[in-house]
This record gives C-alpha cells, sequence and structure tokens, in this order.
C-alpha cells in the first residue's frame, strides 16, 4: 500500500541564525498508511508539535519533504491549500482558538472556507456537531458558555465537518477529566470508524496511547528512536524509561515478573491481556 503522507529527511529549524537557534526535527523518515490509527509519543519539547504541524503544511520544512498521496505538498500555492483541506489539524489546548459567536459559526469556519454551498455546509456541521455529542438546539448558543470539555469537543467538530482524510489531535485529552477523556477518545473512534479516515493522535500517555492506536511512533529529541505495533515498542522499557516515557504500569508488572524468572509473555499492555497471558502462563504450569 502507498503511504498517504510521508516524510522524506524531514529537518526543523527554529529561529535559525539567531542566538535563540534550535533543532526540533532532525532527518525524520516517516510513511503513514491509508486509514491507519497512528500514536505519536515523547516527552515535552520532543518536537511532536513541530512534526505534525508539517503533515498539513502549516510549518515548511527547513530540510526535506513533506509528500500528500505521494505529491511534495509545497509543489505549488493549490497543492499546499488543498493538503490544508485534506488533512485536518486539531492544535493543542484549540478552545482558546474559538472565536465566533456561536457554536454553529464556530464548526461552519472551516467548511465554508473551502467554498461549500449553503446546504452542504449545514450538513457536515450537524454531523460534525453529532460526532462530538453536541445536540442540535446547543448550536447557536456561544461556544463560552460550555465547560472545557465541551468547547474542545466544538473545536474538534470544526475540523471534523471539514471531513478530512487524515485527522490528526495534538493532545485532545490534555487536562481533561476522566469522563471527558473518553468522550473525545470515543468521538475521534467513531471519526475513524464511519468515514475510514486516517487518525493520528499526539499524547503524552503511554496507558493512553497503548488502548487506542495500531502503530505507535516514538519521538526523542527530534528523531523517531522506535516505531511500531505498541507491544513492540513497549519491548524498550528501559530506554523509554530514561526518554522519560516509561511503559503502561501493567508492561512494567509483567516485565518484573519475567526478571525474577517467571516464564510468561511479557508484551502486555491492558487487563483483557493480562489475564490472557496468565490465563496461559497457569495452563502451561498445570500441563507440566
Ligand atoms: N516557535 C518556536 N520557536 C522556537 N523554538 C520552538 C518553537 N516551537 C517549539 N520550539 C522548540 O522546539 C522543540 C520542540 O517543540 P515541540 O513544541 O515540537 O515539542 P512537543 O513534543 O510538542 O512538546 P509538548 O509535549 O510540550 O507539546 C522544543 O525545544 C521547543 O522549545
Ligand atoms: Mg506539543
Amino acid at each position: 500500500m502507498e503511504p498517504i503522507l510521508q516524510t522524506q529527511k524531514l529537518s526543523h529549524v527554529y529561529s535559525a541564525g539567531t542566538p535563540f537557534q534550535r533543532a526540533a526535527l532532525t532527518d525524520v523518515d516517516l510513511d503513514i498508511y491509508p486509514g491507519e490509527y497512528l500514536g505519536i509519543i515523547g516527552h515535552t519539547g520532543s518536537g511532536k508539535s513541530t512534526l505534525i504541524q508539517h503533515l498539513n503544511g502549516l510549518l515548511k520544512p527547513t530540510e526535506g519533504k513533506v509528500l500528500f498521496r505521494g505529491q511534495d505538498i509545497w509543489e505549488s500555492k493549490e497543492r499546499t491549500r488543498q493538503t490544508r483541506f485534506h488533512v485536518g489539524l486539531v492544535f493543542q489546548y484549540p478552545e482558546y482558538q474559538l472565536f465566533e459567536e456561536t457554536i454553529y459559526k464556530d464548526i461552519s469556519f472551516g467548511p465554508r472556507n473551502m467554498g461549500l454551498d449553503e446546504a452542504e455546509i449545514d450538513r457536515r456541521v450537524r454531523e460534525a456537531a453529532h460526532f462530538v455529542g453536541l445536540r442540535d438546539e446547543q448550536l447557536e448558543r456561544s461556544p463560552f458558555e460550555l465547560s472545557g470539555g465541551q468547547k474542545r469537543r466544538v473545536a474538534i467538530a470544526g475540523v471534523i465537518a471539514m471531513e478530512p482524510e487524515v485527522l490528526i489531535l495534538d493532545e485532545p485529552t490534555a487536562g481533561l477529566d476522566p469522563i471527558g477523556v473518553e468522550q473525545i477518545l470515543g468521538n475521534i473512534r467513531d471519526y475513524h470508524e464511519a468515514h475510514g479516515a486516517t487518525i493520528i493522535l499526539v499524547s503524552h500517555s503511554m496507558e493512553e496511547v497503548a488502548r487506542t492506536v495500531d502503530r505507535l511512533v516514538v519521538v526523542n529529541d527530534g528523531v523517531i528512536p522506535f516505531q511500531g505495533a505498541p507491544r513492540e515498542v513497549f519491548q524498550h522499557g528501559d530506554e523509554l524509561e530514561a526518554m522519560g516515557l516509561g511503559v503502561p504500569q501493567m508492561t512494567r508488572v509483567f516485565h518484573q515478573l519475567r526478571a525474577m524468572g517467571v516464564d510468561i509473555d511479557a508484551s502486555v499492555y491492558t487487563i483483557e491481556q493480562a489475564r490472557r497471558a496468565i490465563r496461559d502462563y497457569r495452563s502451561r504450569k498445570g500441563a507440566r
């Protein structure tokens, strides 16, 4: 399968030539495939936001390329513009970027920019609102009357209403309570399933990505040291720990069991997998 998005030797240097010069990404090669649910994880300042802002042409590479469906997104102005419609980006703390007087107007901002007709805009606004659990009668209210979690869902709806093929979310659950976290992860999963969209979820939390994504990309100091299925990435427990990341608690317990000489499958990160590993261990012991 051809990647939907690709970075080739992507480097980004902020404030080049000034005393504040900072290399945020160095020679990053990353392939992202249509329909996958990708997680990006890394410590504060590792380069996650810088990386994803290149994927929809918000930042321009200092060196290297970004390709969307095999074509350089900076090839022409029109291509950059089109990429921004197909690759939707929800910023970190997007609730601070709501500005319209009604929720409806806020969600319709993106589709309106795309030049769609009024009926299509209306359909998309209602569908996007529905995805994030907003009721029709809330649409004429001011976004500023909402709670923090609800505001964030309005901001996500504004990007979903553009019906992007790739939906990128920069730490969408940061600072929310556990119920708010579950709602947002549920909204994203619904969009993923209903549209077959590619999802890129940036997160700080190993626990969160472990149970949501198909593939995990670790960013550390502007490079990608590991990527793969979560269970593969978690094999690098000590290195992840050294990057200030750490594996899920469940995985740590199983690694410790193995270190103590228990012959158990340690590539475990959910309760269900733990149950299976223990059952498997017990049946093997019983069989001996
Ligand atoms: N506009 C900017 N100008 C200069 N340096 C920047 C700018 N934005 C980010 N940086 C620096 O680039 C590096 C990568 O930052 P980035 O925001 O991509 O990290 P991050 O992984 O998203 O962090 P966080 O988890 O805190 O959101 C950091 O050292 C940061 O200080
Ligand atoms: Mg960030």
